[in-house]
């Protein structure tokens, strides 16, 4: 098998805190709980756009029920490392949402303001039920009262990079999920 070539990112990073093997396991202990809860429901998944995107394709892939898709993108954070507290609607979702229960998928659960704007706006349109996936959480950090009722896992509060997770835009390619070096984005 041909060598891997090495990956340019990795000397940001400062501490693997995820494998690909554990992110794995993550999700499919995930995707097996939601094919039970969700057997006799009507899912549709919708990806918060973009740090979501890689975690939404294993975990609906990891799902063993039919369900549908969707993606919706805000804006809360620019480039920097910080909530702006400003959620804005860049993308809105395709699908009406009568008579379906929602599974919103994200990638991170921080301040919570994100998807506690997204959920008041998704529950007046008015869908059979609403519930939050997020991979990780930092409840510490919470401002927002939101809770997911789906948890890949909690993290401390570091700034995390990779598997759709980015700082400015980069890393989210990475495949497993590491700690920025605090020099990358001047902290
Ligand atoms: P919240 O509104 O503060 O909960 O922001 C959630 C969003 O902030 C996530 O969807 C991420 O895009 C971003 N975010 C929060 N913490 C991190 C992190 O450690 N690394 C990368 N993005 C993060
Ligand atoms: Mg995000």
């Amino acid at each position: 098998m041909a060598q891997k070539t090495e990956n340019m990112m990795e000397k940001d990073i400062q501490e693997v805190l995820f494998s690909e093997e554990q992110l794995q396991e993550i999700v499919e202990r995930i995707g097996r709980q939601i094919s039970e809860d969700y057997r006799d429901k009507k899912l549709l998944m919708v990806s918060i756009l973009k740090g979501s995107v890689v975690f939404m394709a294993d975990l609906m892939r990891a799902i063993t029920i039919p369900c549908r898709i969707d993606f919706m993108a805000v804006s809360s954070y620019g480039s920097g490392t910080k909530t702006s507290g400003v959620v804005k609607i860049i993308k809105d979702l395709d699908i009406p949402l009568e008579g379906y229960d929602l599974l919103l998928v994200e990638d991170i659960l921080d301040s919570g303001m994100t998807l506690s704007y997204i959920m008041e706006i998704l529950q007046s349109r008015g869908p059979r039920s609403i519930r939050i996936c997020t991979l990780f959480d930092k409840p510490e950090r919470r401002q927002a009262e939101v809770d997911a009722t789906y948890v890949g896992t909690q993290v401390p509060d570091a700034f995390i990079v990779g598997y759709g997770l980015d700082y400015d835009e980069k890393y989210r390619n990475l495949p497993y999920v590491g700690v920025l070096k605090p020099q990358v984005y001047g902290g």
